[in-house]
């Protein structure tokens, strides 16, 4: 039977919806409400314990608004530590990053002779090792270096900064390690780092291929469903509601960074001052 219901997609910020842009891409005809927790943002230098009791209150939030028929965690900080406990806790299919990204760099790695990933993330990412954890799953002959850089003042450079601005350059050209700069392979390891590809593909060795798992977070989307019977029968263009816990202009502004088409903005003023 089709599903009439909303993906609901979360993050702490404006990152996820370079994920929104991708799922939107496969599957035009469905309803997104985006969920973004700017009042705790950034996620990425909290400890585990508060990124979970923040996620949680996210994804319940999420679901009681939205009557979501699933859940896209698009934040890699959050799903490295707590996918699992969101799927046990809301009883609906839940996606997050790293399986995505997983087959995002075996699909790399299948294709070009690398020798060296680089992961830039969030220092909660990297603390989590969880790239360390699956690394035999997607170097099989054990032939890949991989370089985790945590990144997590870039964060601030996307939702702060103007991307078009020199300063950028300069910037990433201090914070980025030459380890990083000279990989083959390089896995935008944070979903907010996509506003960043323009600029870091200057960085980088001209070689060298970026890996975004939004397109491969889209087609587990569309898998899910489509094995579920529960993709949108309609034939109107998509609605995208983004319900945020502070700031609103200041939103409507980042999110142009990542997506260009009709956003309907809500702020929940209350969110973050109750429990
Ligand atoms: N966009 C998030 C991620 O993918 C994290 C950013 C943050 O809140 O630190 O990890």
């Amino acid at each position: 039977m089709a599903s009439i219901y909303p993906i609901g997609v979360m993050d702490s910020g404006a990152g996820g919806l370079s994920v929104v842009k991708a799922i939107k891409r496969a599957l035009p005809y469905e309803n997104i409400h985006y969920f973004a927790d700017t009042a705790h943002l950034p996620y990425g230098i909290k400890s585990p314990e508060f990124i979970k009791y923040l996620a949680l209150k996210m994804a319940r939030h999420l679901v009681a608004l939205s009557s979501c028929k699933m859940l896209v965690v698009a934040c890699h900080t959050i799903s490295v530590w707590w996918l699992r406990e969101i799927e046990q806790a809301l009883g609906i299919p839940v996606i997050g990053m790293v399986n995505p990204s997983i087959d995002g760099l075996k699909d790399v790695i299948a294709k070009k002779p690398v020798k060296s990933v680089g992961i830039l993330s969030t220092k909660a990412t990297v603390n989590s090792k969880v790239y360390e954890k699956v690394w035999p799953l997607i170097d099989i002959h054990s032939q890949v270096a991989r370089i985790e850089h945590a990144s997590g003042p870039l964060v601030s450079l996307v939702e702060e900064t103007d991307l078009t601005s020199s300063d950028l350059k300069i910037v990433l050209d201090y914070f980025l390690p030459q380890s990083i700069k000279m990989c083959d392979a390089l896995l935008i390891g944070c979903t907010h780092f996509s506003a960043l590809i323009p600029s870091l593909s200057k960085m980088l060795k001209p070689s060298c291929h970026i890996v975004d798992a939004a397109d491969f977070v889209a087609s587990h989307v569309h898998n899910t469903l489509g094995n579920a019977s529960m993709l949108s029968n309609s034939d109107k263009p998509h609605k995208l509601i983004a319900y945020i816990s502070d700031n609103k202009e200041r939103f409507q502004i980042i999110a142009r960074r990542f997506i260009e088409d009709e956003l309907i903005v809500k702020e929940l003023r209350d969110y973050a001052r109750t429990n």
